[in-house]
């Protein structure tokens, strides 16, 4: 079974489309192993209302991917849940194989890269590691921040049609093009969402991060074709994480 198909299962085994990131703020280094008891027991109460972690530089900077998080990963899959590298991968090919496959040995099912890199000597060793691993590779398509507008947003000349083309129109193309397993588009922008999922279909899944503490909505961002909604701080960092994953996870699959 793919990445795809298994994150579909997740989700329909746990009722929920919630990709959590499990991200806090920085510690300092006597803080370190509270940090990472602290990223265990968000884990620990929030697996029932997700389908899937996210893990960032937030954790792996500070634990080491094979001492600390490498754990996270490891009780993740115990609870049944998909686990994403948010890595955004950004080099040159010798070098992005290599994180690749740091990554997938730390048992992580999934990277987010960024298509900007181009497929040859870019994408193409992820993808070639990813497909013998049988692992899933998600690519950005439009950030969800303000300045995405700069990069992603930006009018360019399509390479292959010589047609004026909006940036995030040509990285969805290049995503179904090569299959992706995801494809990320801003919740804070569900116009774009809806443009990439009418390129898209059913055929690359799109993942919204922005929910909450950058404004994204939910209903906006489901209605214009997100599959999967990442949430960071409005989880991990609440008063009660399990109560606040309940609550969104209830809101995006009403009873
Ligand atoms: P919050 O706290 O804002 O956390 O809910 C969101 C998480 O997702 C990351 N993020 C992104 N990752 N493409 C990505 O691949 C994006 O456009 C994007 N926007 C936010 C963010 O770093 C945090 O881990």
């Amino acid at each position: 079974m793919n990445f795809r198909a298994k994150m579909e299962e997740s989700a329909k085994n746990k009722q929920s489309s919630i990709v959590l990131a499990l991200d806090f703020p920085f510690e300092k280094q006597e803080n370190r192993k509270a940090l990472f008891a602290k990223a265990e027991s968000v884990l620990d109460a929030v697996h029932p209302f997700i389908c899937a972690m996210k893990i960032n530089h937030h954790l792996i900077l500070p634990l080491g991917t094979f001492d600390g998080v490498q754990k996270l990963v490891d009780k993740a899959h115990d609870f049944g849940l998909m686990t994403i590298m948010d890595c955004k991968v950004n080099d040159i090919g010798a070098t992005n194989q290599v994180i690749a496959e740091y990554y997938y040995a730390a048992g992580f099912d999934a990277i987010i890269a960024n298509p900007f890199i181009g497929w040859e000597e870019g994408l193409e060793p992820i993808f070639t590691v990813a497909r013998k691993l049988g692992r899933g590779v998600i690519l950005l398509v439009y950030m969800s921040h303000k300045g995405a507008k700069e990069g992603y947003g930006q009018t360019i000349y399509d390479n292959e049609t010589g047609e004026k083309v909006p940036q995030y129109v040509s990285f969805a193309k290049k995503a179904l093009k090569l299959e992706a397993d995801g494809a990320v588009v801003g919740a804070t922008y569900p116009e774009k969402i809806s443009e990439v999922s009418k390129i898209l279909g059913e055929k690359v899944p799109i993942f919204s991060p922005g929910i909450g503490a950058q404004g994204g909505e939910i209903k906006a961002a489901l209605m214009a074709g997100s599959r999967y909604l990442i949430v960071g701080r409005a989880i991990a960092q609440a008063v009660n994480p399990a109560e606040s994953a309940k609550e969104i996870r209830n809101f995006v699959m009403p009873k």
